[in-house]
């Protein structure tokens, strides 16, 4: 018998072609998110699902699924998933890295990029019939070239940014928990710093690292405060690493120029204090969201849990130590 297993957002057709080869499967196709209730429900006897990002799998859900194998994220983050727990029961839980750091890479310099020249907006000012013509101070940017880009985090995205950074002759610090190896950083043409002497120097700071309690609130008042107030945030990674309340009051007093921001705290509720201010991009969390990239990301996640589901290995397991706690 095939395993049976759940879809619980829309994905590609290919992805269900392939899916359904190995499985029996209950897709959702149309991507009405399911609440933790439903998800309980249709989970309660399910082989295996594939999630995303706005499905929370935790121990209390874990309780009311008993035949529960594998868990696969379709994301590189996996704080919605409580991977203890998973573990605990002998559950693998896998994630997709790898094949969205250029993506992810691209979407942080679009932000970058579009703080500094005000794209978005002076596009509404263009839109909104304010652009009269030509004038030698109109609409001031800062120049991206040749200014310090200090990245927190330097994982593969991490590096993935910091080498774009070469194009712009940029001077890259990074700071992360541990020292990259030396030919990361000459790769990477980056040079270690502490967190307060990257926020000190940076021009542009860029936060990569994941979501966990320990980097809750990594950037808050005290740290924006560290920062030039010609300086600019770029959070491509997941909300809560900011505190949005404390960012907004800088960029409404001058603590700090600008932000370009594709995650939020309590998403997709995002502070409406963002929406007041001309000086920051905001941006729905679509830093690995093109076509190839979904679709690599779908498809990843679709291999991880057949192979977790069929005796093997998934590519991008978690929690090796969930295999011996088996049931
Ligand atoms: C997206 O945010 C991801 O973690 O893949």
């Amino acid at each position: 018998m095939k395993p049976r297993i759940l879809v619980t957002r829309e994905v590609f057709d290919e992805t269900l072609e392939f899916l359904g080869q190995h499985c029996e499967v209950e897709s959702n196709q149309p991507d009405v998110a399911f609440d933790s209730e439903i998800l309980a429900r249709k989970l309660a006897d399910r082989d295996g699902v594939m999630c995303a990002l706005t499905d929370r799998i935790d121990g209390k859900l874990l309780e009311g699924c008993p035949k529960l194998k594998a868990v696969a994220n379709i994301a590189v983050g996996y704080n919605n998933i409580d991977l203890a727990a998973c573990t605990a029961r002998g559950i693998m839980a896998t994630n997709t890295p790898g094949v969205l750091d250029d993506s992810t890479a691209d979407l942080a310099w679009a932000l970058m990029l579009g703080a500094a020249r005000r794209i978005t907006e002076l596009e509404r000012r263009v839109r909104g019939g304010e652009w009269k013509g030509w004038r030698l101070k109109q609409w001031l940017g800062i120049d991206v070239h040749h200014a310090t880009l200090g990245i927190f985090g330097m994982g593969r995205i991490g590096q993935a940014i910091a080498r774009r950074a070469a194009g712009f002759e940029m001077k890259v610090l990074y700071h992360n928990r541990k020292r990259s190896a030396p030919d990361v950083e000459r790769r990477c043409n980056a040079a270690y710093a502490t967190k307060e002497d990257l926020l000190r120097q940076s021009d542009f700071v860029v936060l990569q690292v994941p979501y966990s309690p320990e980097t809750h609130h990594l950037i808050g008042a005290r740290e924006l405060k560290l920062m030039k107030p010609t300086a600019i945030l770029v959070n491509s990674t997941r909300g809560g690493v900011v505190d949005d309340a404390a960012l907004i009051a800088a960029l409404k007093d001058g603590t700090l120029r600008a932000a370009g921001l594709d995650v939020f705290e309590n998403e997709p509720g995002l502070n409406p204090g963002f929406l007041q201010l001309d000086n920051v991009v905001l941006m729905p969390h679509i830093g690995s969201s093109t076509e190839a990239t979904r679709r690599a990301m779908a498809m990843t996640a679709a291999k991880n849990l057949v192979a977790a589901l069929t005796g093997g290995t998934p590519p991008n397991l978690l929690n090796p130590d969930a295999v011996g706690n088996r049931r």
